[in-house]
């Protein structure tokens, strides 16, 4: 049976942006009613376009920004009434891969400094470290030979394993991956890519995988959820949602993807419109005024993430 380590209830998250002094506050609602389970050993991907809530939702889930409303329960504990010293014995727990690792490496400290600087946080002695830090050095595929250069003297791919060696440090269940490879050149997000499922079977680790290319997440993902606008419209497993998507908004997402098989012929679905702004998204159905298959009533009710045909779609073409 499938055991869930994460789930996700109701979580919101609003921003408050003030335009200028004399302007009244408004907000952009980034994170809005998402519910999602992530089952222990799989890899969730979370798709969407640009500024749809993907970065936002994953920094909520550890809590690195405050939501605003929900709950998040990791095994079993909502984890947001914790307080801090708690919170950070949770943290060995889940950690985070950035998209950007040089942004996220201090260039002042050597590899040694920042991959110490998880384990000292949580009390690890000196002798015990030097051992962890060569061990995950090795698995992520850099030795101890690295460890006193700086983060300017690798590449893109080799400070991607750098990040991902300070996330696996102390071995935790669920890491977040925020577009992981997007920075990097095809051939080194495959190298990476591969990493990261080596690291899941071996440390039995749990993803949810940030990605707005969706060709990476059908590489890697079991289940994948689509957002827009901050809400989750489809989630199903990967094999069912690049087969046959059910979601207006998945199915043009989906014919954007370039075709490698020749005889393969694929219509192109071209949305209308530009994606609205979320701070003054539509009523009824946020997608709308992009939806060709939009009726009368989904420009008034907001159609709810529901069970259609083993999967969840939020869609009024599909309530029975
Ligand atoms: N600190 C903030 N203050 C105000 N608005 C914010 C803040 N952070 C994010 N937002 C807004 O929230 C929305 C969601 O942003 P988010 O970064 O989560 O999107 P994303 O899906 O990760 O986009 P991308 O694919 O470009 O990384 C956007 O409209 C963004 O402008
Ligand atoms: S609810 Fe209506 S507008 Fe929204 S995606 Fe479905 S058909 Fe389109
Ligand atoms: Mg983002």
């Amino acid at each position: 049976m499938k055991t869930p380590l994460l789930q996700v209830k109701n979580l919101n998250k609003k921003f408050l942006v003030r335009k200028g002094w004399f302007q009244p506050p408004s907000y952009v609602h980034a994170v809005h009613g998402v519910n999602m389970t992530v089952n222990a050993g799989e890899t969730l991907g979370i798709v969407g376009e640009s500024g749809c809530g993907k970065s936002t939702l994953g920094r909520c889930i550890l809590r690195l920004i405050e939501p605003t409303d929900g709950e998040i329960v990791f095994e079993g504990q909502n984890i947001r009434s914790l307080q801090k010293p708690d919170m950070k014995k949770l943290r060995r727990d889940m950690q985070m891969v950035f998209q950007n690792p040089f942004d996220t490496l201090n260039p002042k400290l050597t590899i040694q400094h920042i991959l110490s600087e998880p384990l000292i946080a949580h009390g690890i002695q000196k002798r015990e470290r030097t051992a962890m830090i060569e061990e995950t050095l090795e698995i992520v595929g850099l030795n101890k030979s690295h460890l006193s250069r700086y983060a300017h003297e690798f590449s893109g791919g080799q400070r991607q394993r750098i990040g991902i060696a300070r996330a696996l440090m102390l071995r935790p269940k669920l890491i977040i991956a925020d577009e992981p490879v997007s920075a990097l050149d095809v051939s080194i997000q495959s190298q990476i890519l591969n990493l990261l499922q080596d690291l899941q079977e071996q440390f039995s680790l749990t993803y949810l995988f940030i990605s707005h290319d969706l060709s990476v997440v059908e590489h890697i993902a079991d289940r994948v959820a689509v957002m827009y606008l901050g809400e989750v419209i489809e989630l199903a497993k990967k094999e069912e949602l690049f087969q046959r998507p059910m979601h207006p908004y998945t199915q043009s997402l989906l014919s954007a993807i370039p075709i490698t098989d020749p005889d393969e012929k694929k219509e192109r679905i071209m949305l209308t419109g530009d994606l609205p702004s979320p701070s003054n998204p539509p009523k009824g159905c946020k997608f709308h005024p992009r939806c060709w298959a939009c009726m009368d009533v989904c420009k008034t009710e907001a159609p709810l993430l529901t069970e259609a045909d083993g999967r969840l779609v939020a869609c009024h073409l599909y309530e029975k």
